[in-house]
C-alpha cells in the first residue's frame, strides 16, 4: 500500500488521508490512557475490537438514519470515514450517576437520573477538557444555536437508540461521550456525528451484576480489561472470528 499522510495523533487513535478528497482513514491504537493522560498504559486488542465495534454501532445509527461519518471498515484496525470539521466540544449522556458526576455532585455512583442528563465539555487538553454551558459554547462560537439544536436532538435518538441495543445484550448503557463534525456537501453543511463510540467512551455495566465492562476497569486498575471489551464484541455478535490470538492485528501501514 502506497504511503499515507499522518494528519494527526490522537491519544487512542491516528488520522491518515484517505484514498479520495473528503475522506480520512481512521486507525485504532490499543494505547490507554485516562485523567487528560495522566495515566498512560495499552490493552493488548482494544484498537480492534473498539474498530468493531464503532463499526456496529455507526452503523446501526445510520440505518436509523442518525448521520455519521462513518463509511466502512478497511480492516482490524482502520475504517474509512468521511472527513468533516470536529466541533470542539464532548457532549456526555448520563442515565445513571457515576464517574465526574458523582464527584462533582455528590450523587452515589448507581443512582439512576431522574431524567437522562447532557453536559458539554469544551475539548481543551490544556484546560483539562472544562465543562462548558451551552452559552459557552454559542458566544465563543465553537458551535451555532441551530447547530447545538442538532446536536442535542441527534444525542437524545443516539441515547434512546443505544441504550435499547444494549439492555437487549444484557449490558446497561450508564453514560457515554460523542463527538459531532460539520459534514460539507455541494452547499449544504449537515452536522454529523464523529469520533468513536466503544467501551473507551461509554460506561457499560453488566445488567445483572452491574459488573464494568468499559475503560473504567483501566482507569480504576480493575483487572480483566482485555476480557471486558471482548465480552462487549461477544455479546454484540462481533467478536472477530480468529478471537484472541488474532487481536494484535495487522501492523500499521504508513
Ligand atoms: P466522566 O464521568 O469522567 O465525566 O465521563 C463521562 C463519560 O464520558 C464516560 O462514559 C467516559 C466518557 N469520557 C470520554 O470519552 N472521554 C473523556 O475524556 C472523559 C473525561 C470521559
Amino acid at each position: 500500500m502506497a504511503r499515507r499522510r499522518q494528519l494527526y495523533e490522537g491519544k487512542a487513535k491516528i488520522l491518515f488521508e484517505g484514498p479520495e478528497p473528503g475522506t480520512l482513514v481512521q486507525y485504532f491504537k490499543d494505547d490507554a490512557t485516562a485523567f487528560n493522560a495522566q495515566k498512560k498504559g495499552t490493552i493488548t486488542g482494544k484498537g480492534v475490537l473498539n474498530n468493531r465495534i464503532s463499526e456496529f454501532l455507526m452503523t446501526k445509527l445510520g440505518e436509523i438514519n442518525i448521520p455519521t461519518h462513518f463509511i466502512r471498515r478497511l480492516n482490524m484496525r482502520e475504517q474509512l470515514i468521511k472527513e468533516v470539521e470536529i466541533i470542539p466540544v464532548e457532549v456526555v449522556v448520563r442515565n445513571i450517576a457515576a464517574g465526574s458526576m458523582t464527584q462533582r455532585l455528590g450523587i452515589p455512583e448507581g443512582t439512576r437520573l431522574p431524567r437522562s442528563i447532557i453536559e458539554f465539555y469544551y475539548k481543551n487538553d490544556a484546560l483539562n477538557d472544562p465543562m462548558v454551558a451551552e452559552e459557552h459554547i454559542t458566544a465563543f462560537g465553537w458551535a451555532t444555536p441551530p447547530d447545538m439544536d442538532d446536536i442535542v436532538h441527534l444525542t437524545l435518538r443516539i441515547n434512546d437508540f443505544l441504550s435499547g441495543l444494549f439492555l437487549g445484550v444484557g449490558i446497561t448503557l450508564v453514560d457515554f461521550k460523542v463527538e459531532f463534525g460539520r459534514l460539507y456537501e455541494n452547499e449544504d453543511m449537515r452536522i454529523v456525528l464523529a469520533d468513536e463510540i466503544s467501551p473507551d467512551n461509554c460506561r457499560l455495566w453488566d445488567s445483572k451484576t452491574n459488573e464494568k465492562m468499559d475503560k473504567d476497569r483501566f482507569r480504576r486498575d480493575l483487572g480483566k480489561i482485555e476480557e471486558a471489551y471482548q465480552e462487549v464484541a461477544r455479546r454484540l455478535g462481533i467478536l472477530p472470528e480468529a478471537g484472541l490470538r488474532d487481536m494484535k492485528g495487522p501492523e500499521m501501514m504508513q
